[in-house]
């Protein structure tokens, strides 16, 4: 017994990655999707994530997180990210912000089969679940859509959602350090170049300009009131910090990724909770719940709606999955020694 050689394990590189994935969105959107009617179903398993944090007064945005899942369904996997972030990284070290591996296991024999570059997936499936979002509680044919923040994750945010979302006619940035914006800018008028790019002067004029509104800041405090969100506007809070809390206590429906994984860390909703301002109860739903047609999503053109997720393993697993079994399939990638 325990004779048989142990499965070899599979290296994908960020290039790796990338090539497997392809140019185009629709790999990340389909299994994020699909992940979502999963954790719905209650065919996943998701531990809270613990933060690794060692400095006690150190930036909100500087800890490595430990983020494992099981996923179900036709193809089941687990795994886990292991993702770092240190908010310094690009000015101080010419560096993304975040850095992450993936490992995937194997369901039966609990194998880890795969390790990968996990930044990018992480970036891409964050975008994927504001376009899945997207096609439940934005407008339908919304045309403008604004992005704050415009790092990596801003980046892949508004990429992902111009695929997408072809009516978008006018995407308005702002960043606190123009130049990251207007970087933005440029990439899109090259990929998107009948997409009216505007650079925004000052964050409010941006929030008031977007039907569709995306943070993608590291802000440690809100700054986003709810009167900026003009009516039937979709906002999702990707970076969780961004939005006081006068928009969870005044949008017309609240939905998060999942309510256990938001409500805590001393986030927003988790302060409303704590103050009893807000509650479970009050939450229109949990994203997998719309995308089942278990609860309705935007319902009139006027609703605001608020997205705010804290970001699930169950996600990038699934977008992992997806991507190794892409890799085997087209021979891409390096297999280790045991
Ligand atoms: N919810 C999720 O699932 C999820 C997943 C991944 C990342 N995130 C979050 O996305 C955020 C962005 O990640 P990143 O890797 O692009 O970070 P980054 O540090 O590389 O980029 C952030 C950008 O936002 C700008 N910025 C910071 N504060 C601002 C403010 N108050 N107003 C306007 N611009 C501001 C910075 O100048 C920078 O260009 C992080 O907070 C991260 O935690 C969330």
């Amino acid at each position: 017994m325990g004779d048989a050689s142990p499965p070899a394990l599979l290296y994908l590189s960020r290039a790796d990655v990338t090539a497997a994935a392809g140019s185009g969105s629709d790999i990340f959107v389909d299994a994020v999707a699909g992940a979502f009617a999963l954790h719905a179903r209650r065919e996943t398993v998701q531990p809270l994530k613990p933060y690794l944090r060692w400095r006690p007064d150190g930036h909100i945005a500087d800890r490595i997180i430990a983020m494992p899942a099981y996923v179900g369904g036709d193809r089941p996997v687990a795994g886990l990210k292991w993702i770092g972030s240190k908010h310094d990284n690009p000015d101080r070290a010419g560096l993304e912000r975040a850095s992450a591996l993936i490992v995937l296991n194997d369901p039966d024999t609990h194998y880890p089969v795969a390790v990968m570059e996990g930044a990018f997936i992480s970036a891409a499936r964050t975008a994927a679940v504001t376009a899945v979002a997207a096609r439940h509680l934005a407008r339908p044919g919304f045309r403008a859509l604004t992005c704050v923040g415009c790092g990596p994750i801003g980046r892949h945010q508004v990429f992902t959602l111009l695929e997408q979302f072809p009516s978008v006619e006018t995407v308005w940035l702002y960043d606190l350090r123009e130049p990251a914006a207007v970087g933005l800018g440029e990439a899109l008028d090259i990929r998107h170049p009948k997409v009216e790019v505007r650079i925004a002067t000052d964050a409010e004029s941006a929030v008031r300009a977007g039907e569709v509104i995306v943070t993608a800041t590291v802000a440690d405090r809100p700054w986003l009131p709810a009167a900026w969100l003009r009516p039937g506007a979709f906002f999702s809070n990707v970076s969780i910090m961004d939005a006081a809390k006068d928009v969870f206590l005044s949008a017309d429906k609240v939905v998060v990724d999942d309510w256990d994984q938001c409500n805590r860390e001393g986030k927003i909703i988790h302060q409303l909770t704590i103050e009893g301002s807000f509650s479970r109860e009050r939450l229109h739903a949990e994203l997998g719940q719309i995308v089942i047609g278990e609860r309705p999503g935007r319902e009139r053109d006027a609703e605001v709606i608020l997205l705010n997720s804290m970001g699930m393993a169950v996600i990038d697993v699934a977008c992992a999955k997806a991507v190794h079994d892409r890799a085997v399939e087209a021979k891409i990638g390096t297999w280790l020694p045991r």
